[in-house]
């Protein structure tokens, strides 16, 4: 019997042309090219320009992923953003990438689940074009973290970057096994009793400013291998695949050493590893996206390789998917 699955049909990025290093970094704070590569392996990361806002850098991804997918914005009915970034309270980001593009049916949305929202938002997708509501996504990740960002906190500042990356997706009739192209699983997870661990001191309802981000980094580090190895492992037992059947890796780019110590621990070789933190430090709901789009523009990921995803982040939140390309 066949069955109905998202399947990607193009991938997208934006980055802005700025560029901050390690070493441009140290001349505003107490830290240095050494420690941060050495804890996180970031050498450098993009920062939206003034004026520049999320929904700009999404509409930009949301255009390159058009393109490559040979679609024009039209085709789409369905609109899932991740961002922790809006441009406004409200209305939702991804009603003004809608209507940037030019799209006039379907529906828009923003999905908030922090550096977990790009695997949330494509769950979501995957869901309605597998239930006929809608027939083709975009589902996009982008991030101005930089807007939330105390630049006085060696802590924190030196970890994030902006950026965004697309997806297009398109419901299509499947043999109904696990060989079939497109969205295989998702697996979602959050536990609240975290939400302290790493969060943002401000809102619309409590303080009525945007706030800057906090964060635990030893803790969040503590959690974070078990939590990925657990929602990529729940992702294997519902498809029957196993680490060496991946084709590609490609994680929430927080912090290489969580990256490589959640592939050492679930047994994936590191040649499978697709790495951008280096270039792009961490650009949350963006950062998923952007590697795709990194991988499959210069010609790794290819057309029935399985790419395994998986992400961490704020909540606490964490996710995986399992995708045939
Ligand atoms: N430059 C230089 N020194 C620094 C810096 C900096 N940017 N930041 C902190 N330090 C100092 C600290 O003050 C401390 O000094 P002290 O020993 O004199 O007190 C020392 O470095 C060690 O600080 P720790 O916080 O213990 O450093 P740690 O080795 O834990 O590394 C880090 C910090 C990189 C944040 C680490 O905890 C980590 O990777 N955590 C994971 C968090 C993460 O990646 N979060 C991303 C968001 S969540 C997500 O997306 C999954």
């Amino acid at each position: 019997m066949t069955v109905r699955r998202s399947v990607v049909r193009g991938v997208g990025a934006y980055l802005p042309a700025r560029v901050m290093t390690n070493e441009e970094l140290s001349r505003k704070v107490a830290t240095d090219d050494a420690w941060i590569q050495q804890r996180t392996g970031i050498r450098e990361r993009h920062l939206a320009a003034e004026g520049e806002y999320t929904s700009h850098l999404g509409i930009a991804a949301a255009r390159a992923a058009l393109a490559n997918a040979k679609m024009s914005a039209d085709a789409i009915d369905l609109v899932v953003l991740a961002t922790s970034t809006p441009d406004q309270t409200f209305p939702a980001t991804a009603v003004t990438i809608q209507a940037e593009l030019g799209i006039l049916k379907g529906a828009a949305f923003d999905v908030q689940a922090v550096c977990s929202g790009f695997v949330y938002a494509l769950a979501t997708a995957d869901l309605f074009l597998r239930s006929g509501s809608f027939q083709r996504a975009l589902v996009i990740g982008a991030e101005t973290f930089s807007r939330l960002l105390d630049w006085s906190d060696r802590t924190t500042c030196v970890l994030f970057g902006d950026g965004a990356g697309a997806l297009v997706l398109e419901a299509e009739e499947q043999p109904g096994t696990m060989k079939d192209r497109g969205v295989l699983t998702t697996q979602l997870r959050s536990d609240g009793r975290y939400r302290e661990k790493l969060y943002v001191d401000g809102g619309p309802s409590t303080t009525g400013t945007t706030g800057h981000l906090h964060m635990e980094g030893r803790e969040v580090f503590r959690y974070a291998v078990g939590m990925i190895t657990d929602v990529v492992d729940a992702a294997f037992s519902a498809t029957g695949y196993g680490a060496n059947d991946i084709d590609w890796f490609v994680p929430h780019q927080a912090n290489r050493r969580i990256i490589d110590g959640s592939a050492k621990k679930l047994g994936i070789a590191p040649e499978k590893i697709v790495i951008t933190v280096d270039r792009h430090a961490n650009t949350s709901a963006a950062s998923i996206p952007l590697a795709l789009a990194q991988a499959a523009g210069d010609g790794r990921i290819k057309s029935g390789n399985l790419v395994l995803l998986e992400a961490m982040g704020g909540g606490f939140t964490w996710a995986s998917a399992l995708v045939r390309w």
